[in-house]
């Protein structure tokens, strides 16, 4: 799928205007401020997804005026169509004219975005990578989101059970199904990654790198009910003694090694940039694959902390990709590389221009 048009009115700083976007590599260009991230925002919540700082939807909508914000945008590629977001204390959602949850236009226009401090995706805790998992998942099956759900609810009243000195055997249960669910969709996930990152990487990183699902601190099972009834008993000990839960998809990593190391400690800043990029790349392979669409790639300051040769492997890569990719940059540079296969805009005060 592709953004052909797009419209917006009353959304923070944004100018209104009628944008009509290149089918391939487009890069948008601006001073700091100039409202790169906020276009790249109103985007993402075309496609679905929510705001890129957590705060009220009020916030969304421009400080002078009192009414709604509204974001409109005609798609195009498997299936046309167009869809039109109203943001004041809640958001609405209608796709060709009828009104339509998130999730759902999640499927119609797979997206995926990279915000300048995603990079923690390979320095930052597990809890980040697993985020990270969980999105993909969820973007492909809206199912995962709700066992995810499902999954939270019932690990916080085990936490509350332990808490109180108690085991209890019936919420465990309940959990073992769910949490097996999760671990085996995750992993087949992974796996499809691993294919995927293979095919990216080759183009945007140097080096060779090991990613790895590590299920619960404990080795996994060809069974995933078993496993998860055995990692239980085997920290049933240590979890009555801490009073917390200590197993389960709230406790795995996505493990990034290279040579093996953590790739935090092993890779430089701008070789962990590139490395992110090449995980949401490989996402995006993933998201086609299972989804059978063209995904759309949002891209936030990505070129931060490459040199020449490094920027322009990514923008190769990213050209090469086939997909739409919507980048956006303070780097003036980057408008210069020769024969720059991009259509380029410029920004200022939230005036988006050819
Ligand atoms: N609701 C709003 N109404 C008007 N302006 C806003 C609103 N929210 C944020 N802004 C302004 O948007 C600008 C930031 O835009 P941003 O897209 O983050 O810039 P950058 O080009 O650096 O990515 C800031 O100047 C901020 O004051
Ligand atoms: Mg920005």
């Amino acid at each position: 799928m592709w953004f052909s048009q797009t419209y917006w009115l009353n959304y923070k700083n944004l100018k209104p205007v009628r944008i009509s976007w290149h089918k391939g590599l487009n890069v948008v260009v601006g001073p700091n401020a100039s409202g790169k991230t906020n276009t790249l925002e109103a985007l993402s919540m075309l496609c679905g997804w929510g705001q890129v700082q957590r705060g009220k939807l009020r916030d969304l909508v421009n400080w002078d005026s009192p009414g709604q914000a509204r974001l409109y945008s005609q798609f195009n590629g498997e299936e046309n169509i167009s869809v039109v977001v109203s943001i004041q204390d809640k958001r609405t959602i209608s796709v060709a004219g009828k009104q339509c949850s998130a999730s759902t236009l999640r499927l119609h226009v797979p997206c995926l975005s990279f915000w300048s401090d995603d990079v923690r995706l390979i320095e930052g805790s597990p809890a980040i990578r697993r985020n990270f998992l969980n999105h993909l998942c969820a973007t492909i099956v809206p199912l995962y989101a709700r066992r995810l759900y499902d999954y939270r609810k019932l690990l916080r009243h085990k936490n509350y059970i332990l808490r109180a000195g108690r085991y209890d055997d019936a919420v465990i249960k309940a959990m073992a199904p769910v949490a097996a669910w999760l671990w085996s969709y995750r992993r087949s996930i992974v796996d499809l990654l691993k294919v995927g990152l293979k095919e990216v990487s080759s183009h945007l990183v140097e080096f060779d790198f090991e990613v790895d699902i590590e299920e619960g601190n404990k080795d996994y099972y060809e069974d995933p009910l078993e496993a998860f009834y055995k990692s239980l008993a085997f920290f049933k000990k240590e979890e009555i003694a801490r009073k917390v839960s200590l197993v389960g998809p709230h406790r795995d990593d996505l493990r990034i090694t290279v040579k093996g190391r953590p790739a935090f400690q092993a890779l430089s800043r701008g070789q962990r940039r590139k490395l992110a990029v090449a995980f949401m790349m490989a996402s995006a392979k993933v998201v086609e694959y299972k989804l059978k669409r063209s995904p759309i790639i949002l891209l936030d300051e990505v070129t931060a902390e490459l040199d020449r040769e490094g920027k322009e492997q990514l923008i190769k890569a990213l050209f090469e990709s086939n997909w739409q990719v919507i980048t956006a940059t303070a780097d003036e540079q980057l408008g210069y590389i020769e024969d720059f296969p991009a259509k380029v805009w410029h920004i200022c005060r939230g005036g988006l221009s050819a």
